[in-house]
């Protein structure tokens, strides 16, 4: 949901791949009945929970989830795909979207921004394109940037570059190919900057993502029988942008579910900004009252003090949902060394708010305690297992409700492990 990544990516060793420049093959409903109904398939998880579960430390939970080691694995709404399956497939691409579902996600995620034709398109940001696509390598549109290609100087200064949705209009969005997000900040040419995907996820599915426009990832959801966790992302430009107003942003996305008879029970609308929250609450309360609030004030402690004080105003207000990351909602009891429920979690429970929390499977190793998602609990993290205790924590004592993840599988083993 954020991007938390710009200074730590990694300059992958793998060679770079040819990648064509026209769109994937998929269309993406060749396995969908344009219904909404269609469920029937089988759930696959691969290796990366056993290997997760294998590596916790030994204990209760361990051998809960070793007892679940054969499933049977149910798509849960509890999974919330977040920009479909990035540990190892472009984001926001239906080949991503499709590794998600088939992992078990029951909603999918659109990050939502609009092109220079005022159309809503899936992206996590705004201004990504020169870091999730190929556009910097394309000579038909990499001068529409903001920022076209700058290299970096042998005197330390970082190449640069910006590219938003709005430079361009939805028929040459859907042009582009997806690719990892990253960058190499020392590239001094532009197949050098494509090709910075950190450690720990990989280029194989890098090939030539296909991206989504936000009508055609409804389609495509809806085709599956899934739901939907749009997130209306917050302008990097000036709004009302050519006359577009954050407002008209706001609505259209909500219109596009109407538009397409899509029960608002099926939809988690999502935003950082606390008046798209309210706008919605106001003007589409049936969307409204499953709106999640991403709270960002977390981020520093006077900032976590004053979102905790406010949570009794904002259920007042008429908000339902909080989901701040989930590094704000456990915390170390310094007495016994456990993790436990935050202040701002016991809060939000007393205030009667229901709590959603991202993203898991977005950090690499944790071997080292972790990162920014770790942060209140790093003392007692030093294995990848100990992923599945802060998620125990998470869900049976803070009681979060649906988790973002970059890889379903990890959270859907556990989802069905306890029936979620
Ligand atoms: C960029 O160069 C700096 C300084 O030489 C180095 O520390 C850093 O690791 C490099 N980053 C990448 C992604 O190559
Ligand atoms: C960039 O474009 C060139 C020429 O079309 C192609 O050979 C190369 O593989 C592309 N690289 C990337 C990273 O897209
Ligand atoms: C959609 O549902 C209707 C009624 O249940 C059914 O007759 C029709 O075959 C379905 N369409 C597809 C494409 O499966
Ligand atoms: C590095 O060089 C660039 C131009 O090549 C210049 O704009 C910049 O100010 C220089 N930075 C430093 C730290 O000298
Ligand atoms: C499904 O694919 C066909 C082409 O095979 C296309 O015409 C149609 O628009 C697609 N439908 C959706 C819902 O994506
Ligand atoms: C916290 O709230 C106080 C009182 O309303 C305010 O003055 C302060 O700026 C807030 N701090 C942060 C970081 O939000
Ligand atoms: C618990 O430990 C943390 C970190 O050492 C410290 O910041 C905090 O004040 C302690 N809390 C109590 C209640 O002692």
């Amino acid at each position: 949901m954020r991007y938390l990544l710009a200074s730590a990516v990694l300059l992958s060793l793998a060679s770079a791949v040819a990648i064509p420049t026209n769109q994937g093959t998929h269309n993406g409903n060749e396995s969908s009945n344009g219904n909404g109904t269609n469920k029937k398939i089988t759930v696959e998880l691969g290796p990366r929970p056993y290997y997760l579960v294998d590596n916790m430390d030994e204990g209760p939970l361990k051998s809960k989830l070793q007892s679940c080691s054969e499933g049977p694995f149910k798509t849960s709404d509890f999974v919330f795909a977040h920009r479909g399956a990035p540990l190892q497939f472009p984001e926001h691409t239906i080949e991503g979207y499709s590794a998600a579902r088939r992992m078990g996600a029951g909603v999918i995620e659109c990050d939502v921004a609009f092109t220079k034709d005022k159309q809503l398109v899936c992206r996590h940001a705004q201004c990504d394109l020169h870091t999730t696509t190929d556009i910097l390598n394309r000579t038909d549109l990499a001068s529409k940037c903001t920022t076209p290609f700058t290299p970096a100087t042998s005197n330390g200064t970082a190449a640069k570059a910006k590219c938003c949705t709005s430079d361009i209009n939805q028929a040459e969005f859907k042009t582009l190919c997806g690719k990892m997000d990253g960058f190499n900040p020392n590239a001094t040419t532009v197949e050098e900057y494509l090709d910075g995907t950190p450690y720990f996820r990989t280029d194989l599915y890098s090939t030539c993502g296909t991206l989504q426009t936000h009508n055609e990832y409804i389609a495509l959801v809806n085709g599956w029988g899934l739901k939907f966790t749009p997130e209306l992302k917050k302008p990097e430009v000036p709004m009302p942008f050519q006359g577009y107003t954050q407002q008209q942003y706001a609505q259209d996305m909500i219109d596009a579910y109407k538009a397409a008879k899509i029960d608002p029970s099926r939809v988690w609308a999502q935003s950082f900004v606390p008046d798209d929250i309210f706008y919605w609450i106001e003007n589409e309360p049936a969307f409204g009252r499953q709106a999640v609030y991403l709270d960002e004030r977390v981020d520093t402690v006077a900032g976590y003090a004053n979102a905790t004080a406010s949570l009794p105003d904002l259920a007042a207000r008429g908000v339902k949902i909080m989901a701040p990351a989930f590094f704000a909602l456990t915390k170390i009891d310094n007495a016994t060394g456990a993790i436990v429920p935050s202040e701002y979690a016991v809060a939000a429970k007393a205030a009667g708010l229901e709590l959603v929390t991202w993203s898991f499977e977005r950090s690499g190793w944790l071997n080292k305690g972790g990162d920014y998602y770790y942060q209140y609990v790093k003392p007692v993290i030093n294995n990848d297992g100990d992923m599945y205790t802060v998620l125990d924590v998470l869900v049976h004592q803070v009681g979060i409700t649906h988790m973002f993840t970059d890889w379903a599988a990890t959270l859907t083993y556990f989802a069905s492990c306890f029936g979620l």
